[in-house]
């Protein structure tokens, strides 16, 4: 018996949660659940956002399967996600972007790309974020190390030997950040020489972005930094049909946390109307981690074919069914 972690989370977390938990359950993958709760839920229960009990039970089964929590904007307490990244040095943020049957993209096909982003430094590590007493200055520290840089970009590499990629794209902004992204793109450059079996290329993130709206298909595995990654994600789950479908894997050496790429959206919680497939699409990523990739292809595969036949989709892929019901149409497919 495995036990993992479950972080039921915020706005849509519960019922994209409940809706995941009912495909796994349906496999009978010998799974064992140990919920924890983490972000607003734990403040509301237990008084703080990141309670010891959860960060014990991450550490203790090295696995997790989490939510989506909110995070205040310009105001307010730091981001959980980032902390608890921060906290495991989950480094590699592993976000897969790939073309599915029927939904509402401008590219029906042709998209296969995965996202590999450093996860730990930059715009994100929450260095000198301040404002000045009189609110005219804001400052923040974004800080690269080349130990993160190299280890971000081996992984990158790693993952195209393993899962048979050709190319890695390293995206950058070195013509303007030249420390920083200056350090990244340098430190790449000496991983990717060690890789000849693996094409490389370079590209500067604006760039990126026209690109990766006109031609999608020339990418394969994208390696970034933390901000640049983050909205890269984002960009790509909207080629492949939007934030429903856009799974993430934070895996550091001693733990890893599987996600989705959306966030609680508000604007929908309570509805019973989310999409489940980008957390169940992140527990694909878990199981090929908890080396069942047959499990992984069994669960994706359902997935596939639930879009396929258009049964119980959400609104978000111009369906009329719920967050439950399109998991009922998944899990009878498997
Ligand atoms: P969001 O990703 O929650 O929502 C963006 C848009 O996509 C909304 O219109 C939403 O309805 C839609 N959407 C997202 N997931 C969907 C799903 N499964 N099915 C159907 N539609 C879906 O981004 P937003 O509104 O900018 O952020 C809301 C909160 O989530 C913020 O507090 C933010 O900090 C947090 N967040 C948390 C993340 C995490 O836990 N890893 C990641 C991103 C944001
Ligand atoms: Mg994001």
């Amino acid at each position: 018996m495995t036990t993992i972690t479950i972080i039921r989370g915020d706005g849509i977390g519960p019922e994209i949660m409940d809706a995941t938990l009912h495909v796994l359950d349906a496999m009978q993958l010998g799974l064992a659940y140990e919920f924890a709760d983490a972000g607003l839920a734990a403040l509301e229960k237990h008084g703080e956002l990141l309670p010891a009990a959860t960060m014990d039970s991450i550490r203790r089964n090295s696995v997790a399967l989490k939510s989506p929590l909110t995070t205040p904007v310009g105001e307010g307490f730091s981001s959980i996600n980032v902390e608890l990244r921060k906290r495991f040095d989950l480094y590699a943020n592993v976000r897969p972007a790939k073309s599915f049957p029927n939904t509402k993209s401008r590219f029906p096909a042709g998209v296969d790309l995965v996202i590999v982003r450093e996860n730990t430094e930059g715009a994100y590590s929450g260095e000198g974020q301040q404002v000045s007493e009189d609110g005219e200055t804001a400052t923040l520290i974004q800080k690269i190390t080349h130990r993160g840089s190299e280890r971000i970009v081996r992984y990158a590499f790693e993952l195209a030997r393993k899962t048979g990629r050709k190319k890695v794209t390293v995206v950058h902004k070195a013509n303007i950040l030249k420390s920083t992204s200056g350090l990244f793109l340098k430190t790449a450059r000496e991983v990717a020489a060690l890789y000849p079996d693996i094409q490389c290329n370079e590209m500067i993130v604006d760039n990126t972005c026209m690109q990766l709206v006109m031609r999608p298909e020339q990418f394969d595995i994208i390696v970034t930094t933390n901000l640049f990654g983050d909205i890269i994600s984002d960009l790509c789950a909207g080629l492949v049909g939007g934030l429903g479908l856009a799974p993430g894997a934070n895996i550091g050496t001693d733990a890893a946390i599987f996600e989705a790429v959306h966030g609680s959206a508000p604007d929908i919680a309570g509805k019973g109307i989310a999409n489940p497939c980008a957390l169940l699409l992140g527990a694909a990523q878990m199981l090929d981690h908890l080396a069942r990739p047959e499990q992984a292809e069994r669960l994706r595969k359902a997935i596939i074919g639930t879009l396929e036949a258009k049964d119980s989709l959400t609104p978000d892929l111009g369906g009329e069914g719920n967050t439950m019901s399109f998991a009922q149409a998944i899990a009878s497919r498997l």
